[in-house]
């Protein structure tokens, strides 16, 4: 099978799509056709082995998983012995990041409860773009509890994956949504159903003078004190990435935020595939949809891996793998 291969660490020019051998399931495992695959952060952080102190985990000289991709959809082709819940052929989908990752090839194994089931409704490509940024997005607005009508809401880096979810998910509600991003992406988040757009690069959304019940964040670019300011009273701040040393000093002053504003701040830790059948009825029913960048060929994968640092892309990049990726 053909696979993306980072021997070392390094930037996207050390990739190279080679013949490997296809890998076999174990006995809980199943073995799945990748049809189409999307870009993640995490997916950078296995081939650039940075920030560095991941190495401890990944391979201090040389990366043990050497096949990064965590969001896959694709064919169940082989089930391990022990595996009831998947049979050949079933359409699957799901993030592989709390395994051995391995989407950036034909073909993957993983455990059986890493994938939810594909709706034949549910094109590969749009489920492929689904699975981490869609289960962030949505960990993100519920950080507080459930979401409720009437909330005034503000997701920062919101033209990218878990901006372009979250607004379809928040709006599953009577909510009103402002989002924040880069010039060039605004039209696109108008189009997508935006109440409210502002460029980060013209104003700094905390100074505007404007609050909200509840913040969603995917740069976490200011101090703990100007999200405060940003949130009425009893709102929530969640950062789902960004900037390490200020969402650790987030983790550090919350307790003394919230003893002397009344307000919540929160990181956000994924868990990988929450919710990933609920996401399913809510794309069959039209109601959510992968703001697709893309497709782009496998054979492109170092390239596109490229233009994903240049953080020009909108809402995900997909990866096309299989060959009949518009067959669903
Ligand atoms: N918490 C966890 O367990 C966990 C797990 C996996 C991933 N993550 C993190 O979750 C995040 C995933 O976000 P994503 O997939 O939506 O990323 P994305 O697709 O790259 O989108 C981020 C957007 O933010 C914009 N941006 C950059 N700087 C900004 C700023 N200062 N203010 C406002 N917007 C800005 C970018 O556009 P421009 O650059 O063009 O401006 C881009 O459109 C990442 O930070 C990732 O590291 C967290």
């Amino acid at each position: 099978m053909k696979a993306a291969i980072h021997r070392k660490y390094g930037t996207p020019d050390i990739v190279s799509i080679e013949d490997v051998p296809c890998p076999e399931p174990a006995g809980d495992e199943i073995q799945v056709q990748v049809v189409a695959t999307s870009i993640n952060d995490y997916d950078w952080g296995l081939i650039s082995g940075r920030p560095l102190f991941i190495r401890l985990f990944l391979g201090l000289f040389r990366p043990r998983i050497q096949i990064a991709g965590c969001d896959i959809a694709g064919r169940v082709v082989k089930v391990g012995d022990q595996v009831t819940r998947w049979h050949a052929g079933d359409e699957v989908y799901g993030d592989l990041s709390g395994g051995r990752f391995g989407g950036f090839a034909e073909t993957v194994c993983c455990k059986a409860h890493q994938v939810a089931s594909k709706p034949a409704e549910l094109s590969f490509e749009d489920a492929a773009g689904i699975p981490q940024a869609a289960v962030l997005a949505w960990q993100g607005l519920n950080s507080a509890g459930p979401l409720r009508d009437g909330l005034e809401i503000l997701i920062n880096g919101a033209g990218g994956g878990v901006g372009s979810y979250g607004l379809q998910l928040a709006k599953q509600h009577q909510v009103n949504v402002a989002g924040v991003d880069s010039g060039s992406k605004l039209a696109m988040m108008q189009e997508l159903g935006f109440d409210q757009v502002i460029d980060y690069r013209q104003e700094n959304f905390a100074r505007l003078g404007q609050r909200w019940d509840l913040i969603v964040d995917t740069k976490t670019c200011y101090l703990p004190g100007a999200y405060c300011r940003a949130l009425k009273p009893g709102g929530t701040y969640a950062t789902v990435g960004g900037s390490l040393w200020k969402m650790l000093l987030i983790l550090l002053t919350r307790p003394f935020y919230r003893l002397l504003t009344g307000k919540n701040l929160t990181v956000i830790a994924l868990r990988q595939n929450l919710n990933l059948d609920e996401f399913s009825k809510l794309a069959v029913a039209g109601k959510l949809r992968t703001v697709t960048d893309g497709p782009y060929p496998f054979a492109e994968l170092p390239q596109v891996l490229n233009y994903y640092l240049t953080a020009a892309h909108q809402g995900k990049i997909i990866i096309r793998i299989g060959q009949n990726a518009d067959a669903s």
